[in-house]
């Protein structure tokens, strides 16, 4: 499977800080933020990745990842030259995918907690012949979310975009993954009534199909989104507070290639070194011990 960061956007809610700069490259605590939904797919085992941002942004983004070879993975990048949604990124990435199965997360989106490792493999799992999978994450108010219905036996009878009422508290989280059939069917996608191709809309012609998953994400679970001031603030001390305590890093892209064994500990112990002034690469050379 591959995967698709989707890092454009206007990032309107965060003026003055985005006026001049990605939100996705923003700080969450120590690390730009886009490392966080990259290491999700890291986690999930997925190799190839697809950047896409926004003319101004995506060399910035080149700048910092380059082609993915030091993590022993493969990047590419495509320009999304207006914010149309977030169905677009499989139209931007037909060629990307190649007819291959895809995940998708938001470059704004955190995720942390017990067990996450698993869940991926499983969602991976779920659509890799026929189907999709989504998640829900029970939220205080979801109604700036896609919220997701149940029945008695957690199937799902509805997905709704930003509902007004919504019918359950159950928000969808920024993180997709669907089978090859995918791309068809986002070129197939007509524009919202506020103009953007719906990545809830791409979920619904999977549930009108049957094949749509959904997996609950528990209470014991953090999924953060950080598009605002507020929101980026707790997501920096979120992640500040469990690396203090434990002294294991939040998303160590470095790390989770290593524990992947897609780099040698000496390419590691190198990339330590080569920021051995600094707390992330003295904490790259202290995991060799
Ligand atoms: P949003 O948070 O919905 O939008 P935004 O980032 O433009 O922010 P704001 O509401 O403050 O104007 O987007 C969620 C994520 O998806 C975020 O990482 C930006 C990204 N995105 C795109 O890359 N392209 C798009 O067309 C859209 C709508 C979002």
């Amino acid at each position: 499977m591959k995967g698709i960061i989707l890092a454009g956007g206007s990032a309107t809610r965060l003026y003055p800080l985005s006026k001049a700069l990605s939100k996705q490259m923003m700080p969450v605590y120590d690390k730009p933020m886009i490392y966080y939904p990259l290491s999700t797919l890291m986690l999930a085992g997925i190799r190839e990745v697809l950047i896409i941002s926004t003319p101004r942004d995506l060399p910035m983004f080149r700048d910092l990842l380059g082609d993915g070879s030091r993590l022993g993975m493969t990047f590419q990048y495509v320009v999304q030259e207006e914010p149309n949604g977030l169905a677009q990124a499989f139209v931007l990435g037909a060629d990307f995918l190649n007819g291959e199965p895809g995940c998708l997360i938001l470059g704004d989106n955190l995720f942390y907690g017990q067990g996450f490792t698993a869940m991926l493999q499983h969602a991976k799992e779920q659509c890799k012949e026929k189907g999709a999978c989504i998640f829900g994450y029970y939220v205080k108010d979801p109604r700036a979310y896609g919220v997701v219905e149940f029945d008695a036996n957690c199937h799902v009878v509805s997905i709704e975009e930003k509902p007004e009422n919504p019918k359950s508290q159950y928000a969808v989280p920024g993180l997709y993954f669907y089978d090859a059939t995918v791309v068809d069917k986002a070129a197939k996608l007509k524009p919202s009534e506020r103009g953007e191709y719906e990545i809830t809309d791409l979920n619904k012609c999977y549930l009108e199909e049957g094949t749509l998953h959904v997996e609950l994400f528990g209470r014991g679970f953090a999924w953060l989104d950080t598009g605002n001031c507020e929101s980026l603030l707790e997501a920096s001390n979120f992640v500040a507070t469990i690396q203090n305590r434990q002294g294991f890093y939040v998303s160590c892209i470095e790390e989770i290639a290593w524990r992947n064994g897609w780099i040698t500990t000496e390419h590691l112990h190198q990339l330590g070194l080569e920021h051995s002034n600094t707390a992330y690469g003295n904490y790259l050379i202290q995991l060799l011990h």
